[in-house]
């Protein structure tokens, strides 16, 4: 199938497969489409049909919402019965030399273990090496679950063979029920999975040589990871400061605390990072367990507020987690005149 893609700027063509989806279609032929979740919720792929015919896998998708025509559809959701033709109502350019280029790819679950109460640390196996950066998510489909789920990655690697992934329970959730229903979660180890990545632009690169700062709540803590991981490798935080504060609402929701510890142990001063408990106060023994990392009360964005004052020239700032937690931040940074172009974010939606 052939889409013609009208954009802003100009046209793209590209092909489609029977059933693709015309989002994946363009990214895989590095064509900068439009979108964030990637998964049908956002509605940032929005693209209105000038001609042929398109299949709807999901007509209730929230994304939707944000429809102003009768011909507007998803073009995460979407495939194309024949040629097309669409219009985005943005600009759309080719990828940049160098960006990782999104495929289809199969694997299976190596290994699960459970983090805390109702967070899940997942490695997935893949047929085909994975050039990724670090910030960067995949989409997850399991058989018999309809549609894609996002996923961080909590490793950072080209040529990755294997995709860690902290994944957290969302109850009633379809994949959250597959995966945490059974009182051992290493019985989904060996299932198989298709993916398609890697997706995403809140990416880290050092050549960006600017002071970062981490938002995270809950399993947005896995970019993160990728994020210092990279940095810490390259000895980032010897010019460049980095502040990272990391949400949840007790001690018994943290997790990652002793990974936290030793990589501020390995970054020294020039890397901070706060742990911020929305439902009270640390004890005077967790704050004993984890004398390199700071503590503090309330939710994450006010924590980051508080600490933040004064410190937001040249800097990136990378946020993921829940909607509501990602619209704060956004909102506080924003109020404390940091450009958009330099605020990048995963909603958890
Ligand atoms: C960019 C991004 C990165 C993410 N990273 C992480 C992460 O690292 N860790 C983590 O725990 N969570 C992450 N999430 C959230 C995660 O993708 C899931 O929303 C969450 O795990 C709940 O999935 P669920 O199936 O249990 O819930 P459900 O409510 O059943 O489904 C959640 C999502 O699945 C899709 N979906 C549901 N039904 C359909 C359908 N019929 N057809 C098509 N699609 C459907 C939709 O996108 C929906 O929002 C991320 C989300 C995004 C957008
Ligand atoms: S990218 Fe399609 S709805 Fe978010």
């Amino acid at each position: 199938m052939k889409i013609q893609l009208n954009a802003r700027n100009r046209a793209h063509h590209f092909d489609a497969a029977p059933a693709d989806k015309i989002l994946y279609a363009g990214l895989s032929q590095a064509i900068g489409l439009p979108y964030e979740c990637g998964s049908g919720t956002c509605g940032t792929c929005k693209a209105r049909l000038l001609s042929g015919e398109i299949d709807d896998a999901w007509p209730d998708a929230p994304g939707r919402k944000y429809f102003k025509h009768a011909d507007d559809f998803l073009m995460c959701q979407c495939s194309a019965r024949g040629d097309v033709s669409v219009e985005v109502a943005s600009f759309v350019e080719d990828f940049d030399p160098g960006v990782c280029v999104p495929a289809a790819i199969k694997g299976r679950i190596r290994s699960s273990q459970m983090l805390t109460h109702d967070v899940i640390d997942l490695h997935i196996d893949i047929d085909t090496p994975m050039d990724f950066d670090a910030g960067q998510f995949v989409l997850i489909r399991v058989p018999g679950i309809a549609g894609y789920r996002g996923w961080s990655m909590v490793n950072y690697e080209r040529g990755a063979r294997s995709l860690q992934f902290v994944v957290k329970n969302k109850p009633g959730g379809k994949l959250s029920e597959w995966l945490f229903s059974s009182s051992a979660p290493e019985s989904r180890d060996g299932a198989e999975v298709e993916l398609f990545g890697p997706l995403g632009s809140a990416t880290f690169y050092p050549s960006i040589a600017k002071n970062i700062l981490c938002i995270a709540g809950g399993s947005g803590i896995a970019g993160m990871m990728a994020i210092l991981a990279r940095a810490a490798g390259e000895n980032y935080f010897a010019e460049h400061s980095g502040n990272v504060f990391f949400g949840v609402r007790s001690m018994k929701d943290a997790f990652y605390l002793d990974v936290l510890s030793r990589l501020r142990a390995q970054c020294g001063d020039k890397l901070h990072v706060m742990v911020a408990l929305s439902d009270g106060a640390a004890s005077a023994a967790d704050q004993a367990a984890y004398p390199l990392l700071a503590f503090d009360t309330g939710f994450v964005h006010l924590a980051a507020e508080r600490h933040m004052q004064g410190r937001y020239q040249g800097l990136r700032a990378y946020l993921a987690g829940p909607t509501p937690a990602v619209d704060a931040s956004v909102r506080m940074l924003l109020m404390s005149r940091v450009s958009s172009d330099n605020i990048r974010y995963d909603k958890f939606s």
